[in-house]
């Protein structure tokens, strides 16, 4: 009968958003995730006993994470995912949400701030491996930063800083124009100037593009240490019209380097297959484009979707070669390839020297 029920609510959540889950989500599953909740909340209650409040710092890793953990797993097991669970979400969070709310990462991811998951202070605590003071958020903090997802993250920086560096040293001479579409923090960028000479550092001409210009004047502050003032332009626009703007000639066109990680997870076919085709014009003779998506089979996603309310649009490879050939390039001018991880995928688009 019970699985006959999970069968059930599976079927009615399963990828259907603005629902009214109240009504249609049953309320079995709500007396589900309470009872989950209500376990998470004991477990932690009796953690806290056990480590003399929090004073046993190995301990309190130990019994959050598995208390974190088997919550999840129980969640993941409602088989209830994307935005279906964004209601049944809240009760954990009131319920449970006085411990969770201790990890900074996953309060920031819950909370959003600057109006979005991922912002450019999220990114940078992620890229340093950072926790907080907090005993039990600093066990919280080092389960986010354990995730695939962050992991990934860390992996697609470093890609990308080196992807940048080599297309430099492969040219011989002249300038780079590199533009970072949804730039956040430029980490990437900052990491690419940090491996290159002087000399090689002085022919870059950075366009960096963001709807948020804390993140915009972040990046700046970071990458101005090492590039002259005029090598960095800080554009904020508003991405989801840049395939449609006239004034994305402006930014993209001539571009020898294209990168863009943490946008295309929320773009829909449509949306993505314009940019990547606007990306594709864009790009100069011998230019090329990195652009990440992540893969359906992130292990992360119970966390990010439970936790941090933090929904993308995941593609498989087939589904980002089909919308490289929608986009009007063809292989081998693209490559569908992945961080590391495997969980982050990438476009690796080339234009050859003559066409
Ligand atoms: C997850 S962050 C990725 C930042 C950076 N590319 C990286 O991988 O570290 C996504 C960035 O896209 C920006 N963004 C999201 N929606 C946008 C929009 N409609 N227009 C411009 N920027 C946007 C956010 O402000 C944020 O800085």
């Amino acid at each position: 009968m019970r699985d006959r029920l999970n069968f059930y609510v599976f079927q009615r959540c399963k990828g259907l958003s603005g629902m009214n889950w109240e009504s249609d989500c049953s309320d079995a599953l709500k007396q589900r995730v309470e009872r989950i909740a209500l376990s998470l909340d004991a477990d932690l209650r009796q953690a806290f006993d056990l480590t003399g409040g929090w004073r046993d710092a190995e301990r309190t890793d130990r019994l959050a994470n598995d208390a974190l953990q088997r919550a999840l797993d129980q969640l993941s097991a409602t088989g209830c995912w994307g935005e279906a669970n964004r209601l049944p979400s809240s009760t954990l969070w009131r319920i449970a949400g006085g411990w969770l709310e201790t990890g900074s990462l996953q309060r920031r991811a819950r909370t959003k701030p600057r109006g979005y998951a991922g912002d450019f202070e999220m990114l940078a605590q992620i890229s340093a491996n950072r926790v907080c003071d907090h005993p039990l958020g600093a066990a919280f903090d080092r389960f986010f930063q354990a995730q695939a997802a962050p992991q990934a993250v860390r992996n697609r920086t470093t890609l990308v800083a080196e992807a940048i560096a080599g297309f430099v040293q492969r040219r011989a001479a002249g300038p780079v124009h590199i533009v970072s579409v949804g730039s956040g923090p430029a980490l990437d960028l900052q990491a690419a100037c940090q491996r290159l000479t002087p000399p090689h550092r002085q022919r870059l001409q950075m366009t960096l593009l963001d709807l948020d210009p804390a993140a915009l004047d972040y990046a700046g502050s970071q990458l101005a240490p090492l590039v002259a003032a005029n090598q960095i332009r800080l554009v904020r626009e508003n991405l989801f019209r840049l395939a449609q703007s006239a004034r994305s000639r402006e930014f993209l066109d001539g571009a020898d380097v294209i990168v863009c990680s943490g946008l295309f997870d929320y773009l829909d076919a449509a949306a993505a297959a314009a940019m990547l085709s606007r990306f594709w014009q864009a790009l100069c003779p011998g230019g090329e484009a990195w652009v990440f998506n992540f893969a359906p089979y992130n292990p992360s996603r119970a966390y990010m979707e439970w936790i941090g309310n933090w929904y993308l649009i995941y593609r498989t490879d087939q589904q980002m070669a089909d919308l490289a050939a929608q986009a009007g390039i063809q292989h081998p001018q693209f490559q569908i390839a992945a961080e590391p991880s495997g969980v982050n995928l990438y476009w690796h688009v080339a234009r050859a020297e003559t066409t």
